[in-house]
């Protein structure tokens, strides 16, 4: 099961996408990252819906698995597989995300509730920064001690890990951001057209 769901997490939606209709491979694009923001950058909002919603369903689906077969897996386990697929994607030369939607869709699997307060958090610091790669880190900063209210004690664990591991898949967002480089999105705190 953690195969499969290492394989359903291998699902490249923002590489496939782009290759067969906009023969693109968005990796040599923008941020050069496989993932939503930079699919919105790069191909527009339709494919850049259509990636959120794959990237997010992909974790979503691979932690519904045990509910799924009746197997009594922890769902988090499995989530890890799909998010180990989608940052080192087997069918995309292992270059993958930065595992922050197929996290969230982990996520909404296993704690609804919990989900859209994380979401709603992302947004409130996307208004105001407008960067998407800075939002996704200080959410995930907040987040992990958030945890610790659920008494969940396999949730904190994985937030903790999941925050060290993305925050370095962001390495050179935080270059960016460091020297003022970082993109922003066109909407939110500040944004005159
Ligand atoms: O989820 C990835 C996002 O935080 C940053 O993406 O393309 O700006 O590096 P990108």
């Amino acid at each position: 099961m953690f195969i499969t769901a290492y394989l359903l997490g291998s699902i490249p939606s923002g590489v496939w996408l782009g290759k067969k209709l906009y023969k693109k491979d968005i990796r040599n694009y923008g941020s050069g990252n496989s993932g939503t923001t930079n699919t919105f950058r790069v191909l527009g909002v339709k494919a850049g819906i259509l990636v959120l919603l794959a990237d997010v369903l992909k974790g979503t689906l691979a932690a519904s698995l045990p509910y799924l077969v009746h197997s009594d897996l922890n769902p988090m386990v499995l989530g890890l597989g799909a998010i180990l697929g989608h940052t080192f994607p087997i069918f995309a030369e292992f270059k993958g995300g930065k595992a922050v939607a197929t996290s969230a869709g982990v996520l909404l699997a296993y704690n609804p509730t919990f989900f859209i307060f994380c979401v709603v958090l992302f947004l409130v610091i996307l208004f105001f920064s407008r960067m998407v790669s800075f939002s996704s880190m200080l959410a995930l900063l907040i987040i992990t001690p958030s945890t610790l209210l659920t008494n969940d004690w396999i949730l904190t664990t994985i937030a903790a890990v999941l925050t060290v591991f993305i925050i370095y898949r962001h390495k050179d967002n935080i270059k960016r951001i460091r020297n003022g480089t970082e993109s922003k999105v066109p909407f939110g705190f500040g944004y005159k057209k």
